[in-house]
Protein backbone atom coordinates (compact mmCIF):
# COMPACT_ATOMS: atom_id res chain seq x y z
CA UNK A 1 0.00 0.00 0.00
CA UNK A 2 1.65 3.30 -1.05
CA UNK A 3 1.69 5.93 1.71
CA UNK A 4 -0.47 8.99 1.48
CA UNK A 5 0.69 12.52 0.71
CA UNK A 6 -1.13 15.62 1.15
CA UNK A 7 0.47 18.33 -1.12
CA UNK A 8 0.36 21.84 -2.06
CA UNK A 9 1.02 23.35 -5.29
CA UNK A 10 1.39 27.08 -4.12
CA UNK A 11 1.54 27.91 -8.31
CA UNK A 12 3.07 31.46 -8.87
CA UNK A 13 0.93 32.81 -5.59
CA UNK A 14 2.62 33.73 -2.07
CA UNK A 15 4.87 36.34 -1.41
CA UNK A 16 6.89 37.04 2.46
CA UNK A 17 3.80 37.81 3.96
CA UNK A 18 2.05 34.28 3.28
CA UNK A 19 4.56 32.59 5.08
CA UNK A 20 2.24 32.98 8.21
CA UNK A 21 0.22 30.36 6.45
CA UNK A 22 3.36 28.23 6.44
CA UNK A 23 3.54 28.65 10.05
CA UNK A 24 0.23 27.96 10.89
CA UNK A 25 0.23 24.88 9.09
CA UNK A 26 3.72 23.61 10.87
CA UNK A 27 2.00 24.29 14.13
CA UNK A 28 -0.90 22.59 13.60
CA UNK A 29 0.42 19.96 12.09
CA UNK A 30 3.42 19.13 14.87
CA UNK A 31 4.80 15.61 14.33
CA UNK A 32 1.80 14.87 12.07
CA UNK A 33 0.48 11.12 11.52
CA UNK A 34 1.75 8.15 10.47
CA UNK A 35 1.81 7.20 7.38
CA UNK A 36 0.97 10.89 5.90
CA UNK A 37 3.05 13.27 4.62
CA UNK A 38 2.49 16.77 3.95
CA UNK A 39 4.15 18.95 1.53
CA UNK A 40 3.72 22.49 0.27
CA UNK A 41 5.69 23.45 -3.07
CA UNK A 42 5.75 26.75 -2.91
CA UNK A 43 7.75 29.07 -5.70
CA UNK A 44 11.28 29.29 -5.82
CA UNK A 45 11.59 32.80 -3.90
CA UNK A 46 9.89 31.58 -1.09
CA UNK A 47 11.61 28.22 -0.02
CA UNK A 48 14.54 28.59 1.87
CA UNK A 49 12.01 31.12 3.57
CA UNK A 50 9.42 28.39 4.22
CA UNK A 51 11.84 25.39 5.29
CA UNK A 52 12.34 28.04 7.73
CA UNK A 53 9.25 28.13 8.67
CA UNK A 54 8.13 24.55 8.56
CA UNK A 55 11.40 23.63 10.83
CA UNK A 56 10.97 21.09 13.87
CA UNK A 57 7.33 19.94 12.37
CA UNK A 58 6.32 17.09 10.07
CA UNK A 59 5.35 19.76 7.31
CA UNK A 60 7.92 19.24 4.11
CA UNK A 61 8.64 21.86 1.70
CA UNK A 62 9.01 21.73 -2.53
CA UNK A 63 9.44 23.48 -5.76
CA UNK A 64 7.54 23.70 -8.44
CA UNK A 65 9.47 22.70 -11.41
CA UNK A 66 13.47 22.35 -12.09
CA UNK A 67 16.20 22.47 -14.68
CA UNK A 68 17.78 19.65 -16.25
CA UNK A 69 21.30 20.42 -14.96
CA UNK A 70 23.01 21.02 -12.29
CA UNK A 71 23.99 24.15 -12.53
CA UNK A 72 25.72 26.11 -15.45
CA UNK A 73 24.57 29.14 -18.34
CA UNK A 74 20.50 29.11 -17.79
CA UNK A 75 19.57 32.69 -16.78
CA UNK A 76 16.30 32.18 -14.74
CA UNK A 77 16.44 28.69 -14.49
CA UNK A 78 16.87 26.86 -10.79
CA UNK A 79 18.06 23.19 -10.66
CA UNK A 80 17.14 19.99 -8.53
CA UNK A 81 20.57 20.73 -6.81
CA UNK A 82 19.45 24.25 -6.32
CA UNK A 83 15.93 23.23 -4.56
CA UNK A 84 17.17 20.70 -2.25
CA UNK A 85 19.65 22.95 -1.03
CA UNK A 86 17.34 25.66 0.11
CA UNK A 87 15.15 22.49 2.51
CA UNK A 88 12.97 20.93 -0.70
CA UNK A 89 12.23 17.58 -0.15
CA UNK A 90 10.16 17.09 -3.86
CA UNK A 91 10.00 18.56 -6.83
CA UNK A 92 6.82 19.05 -9.00
CA UNK A 93 7.67 18.36 -12.96
CA UNK A 94 5.70 18.52 -15.78
CA UNK A 95 2.39 20.22 -14.16
CA UNK A 96 0.23 21.20 -17.06
CA UNK A 97 0.70 24.40 -16.80
CA UNK A 98 4.13 23.72 -17.41
CA UNK A 99 3.61 21.85 -20.16
CA UNK A 100 0.93 24.24 -21.52
CA UNK A 101 3.61 27.75 -20.92
CA UNK A 102 7.35 26.28 -21.38
CA UNK A 103 6.44 23.98 -24.17
CA UNK A 104 7.89 20.77 -21.91
CA UNK A 105 7.28 17.30 -23.83
CA UNK A 106 7.36 14.14 -21.83
CA UNK A 107 10.68 13.61 -22.40
CA UNK A 108 11.76 17.17 -20.40
CA UNK A 109 9.67 16.08 -18.01
CA UNK A 110 11.87 12.51 -17.50
CA UNK A 111 14.62 14.31 -17.65
CA UNK A 112 13.52 16.92 -14.92
CA UNK A 113 12.27 13.82 -12.64
CA UNK A 114 16.06 12.35 -13.46
CA UNK A 115 17.71 15.47 -12.38
CA UNK A 116 15.29 15.68 -9.33
CA UNK A 117 16.45 11.71 -8.26
CA UNK A 118 20.44 12.45 -9.38
CA UNK A 119 19.80 15.58 -6.36
CA UNK A 120 18.11 13.26 -4.09
CA UNK A 121 14.53 14.86 -4.36
CA UNK A 122 11.21 12.95 -5.03
CA UNK A 123 9.74 13.93 -8.35
CA UNK A 124 5.79 14.54 -8.50
CA UNK A 125 5.33 13.16 -12.00
CA UNK A 126 2.13 15.25 -13.69
CA UNK A 127 -0.08 13.76 -16.03
CA UNK A 128 -3.84 14.78 -17.32
CA UNK A 129 -6.07 14.45 -20.15
CA UNK A 130 -7.82 17.80 -21.96
CA UNK A 131 -11.38 18.31 -22.28
CA UNK A 132 -11.14 17.58 -25.85
CA UNK A 133 -9.30 14.49 -25.18
CA UNK A 134 -11.91 13.55 -22.90
CA UNK A 135 -14.69 14.19 -24.97
CA UNK A 136 -13.02 12.12 -27.65
CA UNK A 137 -12.59 9.21 -25.48
CA UNK A 138 -8.56 9.60 -25.65
CA UNK A 139 -8.13 9.73 -21.62
CA UNK A 140 -6.73 6.07 -20.72
CA UNK A 141 -4.45 6.14 -24.15
CA UNK A 142 -3.11 9.81 -23.22
CA UNK A 143 -2.63 9.22 -20.10
CA UNK A 144 -0.51 6.08 -20.47
CA UNK A 145 1.58 7.66 -23.30
CA UNK A 146 2.19 10.43 -20.41
CA UNK A 147 3.38 7.48 -18.02
CA UNK A 148 5.32 5.99 -20.69
CA UNK A 149 7.15 8.54 -21.34
CA UNK A 150 7.31 11.40 -18.23
CA UNK A 151 8.88 8.30 -15.87
CA UNK A 152 12.79 8.06 -16.35
CA UNK A 153 14.11 5.03 -17.66
CA UNK A 154 15.93 4.40 -14.61
CA UNK A 155 13.91 5.45 -11.70
CA UNK A 156 12.71 2.67 -9.21
CA UNK A 157 8.95 2.83 -7.92
CA UNK A 158 9.45 4.06 -4.32
CA UNK A 159 11.07 7.20 -5.90
CA UNK A 160 8.71 8.43 -7.77
CA UNK A 161 5.23 9.89 -7.18
CA UNK A 162 2.50 10.37 -9.23
CA UNK A 163 0.04 13.30 -10.13
CA UNK A 164 -3.47 12.96 -12.32
CA UNK A 165 -4.66 16.07 -12.99
CA UNK A 166 -7.32 16.39 -15.18
CA UNK A 167 -6.65 19.55 -17.25
CA UNK A 168 -10.33 20.79 -17.53
CA UNK A 169 -10.50 20.42 -13.41
CA UNK A 170 -7.33 22.46 -12.70
CA UNK A 171 -8.47 26.04 -11.21
CA UNK A 172 -12.31 25.60 -12.72
CA UNK A 173 -14.38 24.26 -9.71
CA UNK A 174 -14.81 21.74 -11.78
CA UNK A 175 -14.04 18.69 -9.85
CA UNK A 176 -13.86 15.06 -11.78
CA UNK A 177 -16.33 12.86 -10.04
CA UNK A 178 -15.18 9.75 -7.90
CA UNK A 179 -15.98 7.48 -10.82
CA UNK A 180 -13.90 8.97 -13.48
CA UNK A 181 -10.70 9.55 -10.61
CA UNK A 182 -11.15 5.23 -10.07
CA UNK A 183 -11.41 4.95 -13.71
CA UNK A 184 -8.05 7.17 -14.14
CA UNK A 185 -6.12 5.54 -11.47
CA UNK A 186 -6.81 1.96 -11.66
CA UNK A 187 -5.83 2.39 -15.44
CA UNK A 188 -2.55 4.21 -14.04
CA UNK A 189 -1.75 1.38 -11.19
CA UNK A 190 -2.04 -1.27 -13.73
CA UNK A 191 0.40 0.62 -16.52
CA UNK A 192 2.81 1.25 -13.56
CA UNK A 193 1.90 -2.24 -12.61
CA UNK A 194 3.27 -3.21 -16.54
CA UNK A 195 6.34 -1.27 -15.42
CA UNK A 196 7.55 -2.07 -12.23
CA UNK A 197 5.65 -5.26 -11.50
CA UNK A 198 1.98 -5.24 -9.82
CA UNK A 199 4.40 -5.05 -5.61
CA UNK A 200 6.32 -2.17 -6.35
CA UNK A 201 3.39 -0.08 -8.45
CA UNK A 202 1.10 -0.69 -5.39
CA UNK A 203 3.46 1.29 -3.60
CA UNK A 204 4.10 4.48 -6.09
CA UNK A 205 1.66 7.13 -4.03
CA UNK A 206 -1.06 8.42 -6.94
CA UNK A 207 -2.56 11.70 -6.30
CA UNK A 208 -5.98 13.11 -7.91
CA UNK A 209 -5.07 17.04 -8.34
CA UNK A 210 -8.43 19.53 -9.93
CA UNK A 211 -10.38 21.78 -7.46
CA UNK A 212 -10.09 19.77 -4.68
CA UNK A 213 -11.33 21.53 -2.15
CA UNK A 214 -11.96 20.11 1.85
CA UNK A 215 -15.90 19.98 0.95
CA UNK A 216 -14.64 17.54 -1.70
CA UNK A 217 -11.86 16.33 -0.63
CA UNK A 218 -12.82 13.19 1.69
CA UNK A 219 -14.68 11.46 -0.95
CA UNK A 220 -11.61 11.55 -3.50
CA UNK A 221 -9.67 10.48 -0.73
CA UNK A 222 -11.58 7.21 -0.13
CA UNK A 223 -11.36 6.12 -3.38
CA UNK A 224 -9.13 2.99 -3.88
CA UNK A 225 -6.28 4.05 -5.62
CA UNK A 226 -6.24 7.75 -4.74
CA UNK A 227 -3.22 7.90 -2.05
CA UNK A 228 -3.71 11.81 -1.59
CA UNK A 229 -3.75 14.88 -3.31
CA UNK A 230 -2.21 17.76 -5.33
CA UNK A 231 -4.30 20.73 -4.17
CA UNK A 232 -3.34 24.28 -6.18
CA UNK A 233 -6.16 26.73 -4.64
CA UNK A 234 -7.12 25.58 -1.55
CA UNK A 235 -3.63 24.93 -0.20
CA UNK A 236 -2.99 28.38 -0.25
CA UNK A 237 -5.10 29.24 3.60
CA UNK A 238 -4.11 26.99 6.16
CA UNK A 239 -7.40 25.94 7.55
CA UNK A 240 -8.50 24.71 3.87
CA UNK A 241 -5.39 22.87 3.44
CA UNK A 242 -5.82 21.77 7.08
CA UNK A 243 -9.05 20.68 6.63
CA UNK A 244 -8.21 18.35 3.61
CA UNK A 245 -5.02 16.81 5.67
CA UNK A 246 -7.69 16.07 8.60
CA UNK A 247 -9.52 13.60 6.09
CA UNK A 248 -6.79 12.03 4.58
O1 LIG B 1 -1.26 21.38 -8.84
C1 LIG B 1 -2.42 21.58 -8.49
C2 LIG B 1 -3.49 21.53 -9.44
O2 LIG B 1 -3.19 22.19 -10.63
C3 LIG B 1 -4.85 21.79 -8.92
O3 LIG B 1 -5.12 23.16 -8.79
O4 LIG B 1 -6.67 22.81 -6.87
O5 LIG B 1 -6.42 25.05 -7.92
O6 LIG B 1 -7.58 23.18 -9.12
P1 LIG B 1 -6.53 23.58 -8.13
Amino acid sequence: MARTLIAGNWKMNGLKESLGEIRTVASELGNGREGVEVLLCVPATLLALAAEAAEGSALKVGGETCHTAASGAHTGDISAEMLADAGASHVIVGHSERRMDHAETNETVAAQAEAALRAGLTPIICIGESLEQRKAGETLGFVASQIEGSIPAGADAEQIVIAYEPIWAIGTGEVASVEQIDEVHRAIRARLGERFGPEKADLIPLLYGGSMKPDNAGEILAVDDVNGGLIGGASLKAADFLAIYAQA
